[in-house]
């Protein structure tokens, strides 16, 4: 990029300016509709609750419209986390009255709420999904972002396709939404379509060509399809962007969103670099965004292990390999100097912050106290069953790390919402004897059931044995277990995915035996089928398809 870009995209004063990047964190919304991934209401809450201990500006709780459990979910998130001090509470409604009417419902108790409204741009989108003109688009948009005013003073206006769409059509649609009333204009690669140069170009071109703009934030939105949605949005801060739409671990549509993770950290170590750009001098010391980093490692585990989306080990940032140096000429660099081979301090991102917290004489307070200081607010309880279960766990396990709370809350907010409760599971197996399992099985009416099973390892037989009762056809489709900490002792973490009528469902489970838990995983996984199946709850995608088949959401 050359200089005289970055004079262009800083100079003059802009009204909105935010004097640094905003976060807007999309996984509750985007990031959950990654297939199998799926949250309950208490798992969105959980999350929520870390996302502004994280410090995003801007929280994407859900789509309220598409089903009477994503409302609940923004309500929810909406009063326990929007608070004054808290994050702006975000959902997200089509370009249409009843989307919007909900929206607006569900965010209302937050102290600072958004509506995020959209509607597509492209020819391809107009011609093929809409079924409608370009000009009938240039009069839904004033309308519906005047009806979203109407609720609430701040809203965002989001030009689907935009990376794909004609920027002459683009320029006259972005000036209607904000003559309108929008503050945040969002440009999204929705198909993860463009290249660096290009998306920084389209964001330098409306900022040059629509004469209100600085009356509004520019925000990007992305999609990873070819991998650059990170390069295209720090090529879009170049260029005048100042809202970043991402998700904790990319999770999202498809190969998912940006990753916040790898913005955020981009932008803190590259802070000279990015400095010139927000018009600022090249040493100034001021964060670019408002995240606490140290918590990075933390949200990225609580997001993996709640949404059964397991977490690459080379992922930049946050994979277990991102600060490791396995080679000889890197170990012997970094023990002469970090710097030599290391960029950033694994600090920086929460991750050598594993203390040994707590041990089998630890008291109930002492439980609680470290469970706030990590961010968990229990209900008396959820406490209640998180103490019973360290209990256990000290019994079995000497010193109890972080990690092991984590887990161990993780695993407890899977059985939340459950139709059925693992009671018991046992297993025989080793060499000349067919492995052999015997489950028993709570379901909802608090009768115990009971399977046994013959598979090829214990894992296997416990799964047959489940199904068994259970009676919901599916196929394991992935199964990954990993210990929490180091040792002998440790807990195993285990994540599964199920597939059923071509969707897939999650489950985690934590445990000292990976059998049992293999089989909470199990659980936890077919009680979200369940749910799901039961409540009919629908994304976004499906809430266009049933809008575009004429059926109402
Ligand atoms: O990818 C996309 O275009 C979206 C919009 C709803 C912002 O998710
Ligand atoms: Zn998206």
């Amino acid at each position: 990029m050359s200089d005289s870009t970055a004079q262009s995209s800083t100079s003059g004063p802009r009204a909105k300016d935010p004097g640094r990047v905003l976060i807007f964190d999309t996984t509750l919304r985007d990031g959950e509709q990654s297939p199998g991934a799926s949250l309950n209401l208490e798992e969105k809450l959980t999350i929520a609750q870390q996302l502004s201990r994280l410090g995003v500006d801007i929280i994407e709780a859900g789509f309220p419209f598409a089903s009477p459990g994503d409302f609940e979910a923004v309500q929810r998130i909406a009063r326990s986390v929007g608070s004054q001090d808290g994050p702006t509470i975000c959902g997200l409604a089509r370009a249409a009255r009843a989307d919007i009417k909900a929206c607006a419902e569900a965010i209302a108790p937050a102290a600072r709420s958004r509506i995020h409204t959209f509607i597509a741009t492209s020819d391809i989108h107009l011609r093929h999904k809409l079924r409608k003109s370009r000009k009938e688009v240039l009069e839904i948009v004033p309308e519906m972002v005047a009806y979203a005013c109407s609720f609430c003073a701040d809203v965002e206006f989001s030009c689907e396709d935009a990376g794909r769409s004609d920027p002459e059509f683009l320029y006259p649609v972005i000036e209607a939404a904000i003559a309108a009333g929008a503050t945040t204009i969002n440009i999204p690669d929705t198909v993860g379509y463009t290249t660096p140069a290009e998306f920084g170009a389209l964001i330098a071109a409306i900022d040059a060509n629509v004469p209100s703009i600085d009356q509004a934030v520019i925000s990007v939105h992305g999609h990873n399809d070819l991998g650059l949605a990170v390069a295209n949005f720090l090529e879009a801060v170049k260029n005048g962007a100042r809202q970043l739409e991402c998700t904790i671990n990319g999770i999202g549509e498809r190969a998912g969103n940006a990753a916040l993770e790898e913005l955020v950290m981009a932008m803190h170590v590259r802070r000279q670099y990015f400095n010139l750009f927000l018009g600022r001098p090249l040493e100034c010391p001021d964060p670019l965004t408002a995240i606490r980093t140290e918590e990075i490692h933390k949200t990225s585990r609580l997001v993996s292990n709640l949404t059964g989306m397991s977490v690459q080990p080379n992922k930049a940032i946050v994979g277990a390999n991102a600060f490791a140096h396995e080679s000889g000429i890197h170990q012997d660099g970094v023990l002469k100097n970090r710097l030599t081979y290391e960029i950033m301090d694994a600090r920086t991102v929460g991750l050598m912050d594993n203390r040994i917290s707590l041990g089998k004489l630890s008291g109930r307070r002492a439980f609680r106290s470290r469970l706030e200081a990590l961010g968990y607010n229990l209900s008396n309880e959820d406490l209640n069953a998180a103490f019973a279960r360290f209990k256990e766990l000290a019994d079995r396990k000497r010193d109890i790390t972080d990690r092991d709370l984590e887990a161990i809350v993780s695993d407890q907010s899977q059985q939340v919402e459950a139709t059925f409760s693992l009671e018991l599971v046992q297993v025989s197996c080793g060499t000349n004897m067919h492995p052999t399992a015997t489950v028993t099985l709570r379901n909802i009416d608090g009768e115990d059931h009971t399977a046994a099973a013959i598979g090829t390892g214990p894992v296997d037989a416990v799964c047959q044995a489940l199904n068994h009762l259970a009676a919901v056809p599916n196929e394991l489709v992935e199964f990954s277990v990993k210990s929490v900490t180091a040792g002998i002792d440790s807990m195993g973490e285990v994540s599964i995915r199920l597939r059923h009528g071509g969707r897939l469902y999650s489950g985690y489970g934590a445990d000292t035996d990976v059998v049992v838990a293999s089989a909470k995983a199990f659980v936890s996984a077919l009680n979200r089928l369940v749910a799901t199946t039961r409540a009919a709850g629908l994304n976004p995608q499906q809430a266009e398809d049933c809008l575009e088949a004429g059926r109402g959401v």
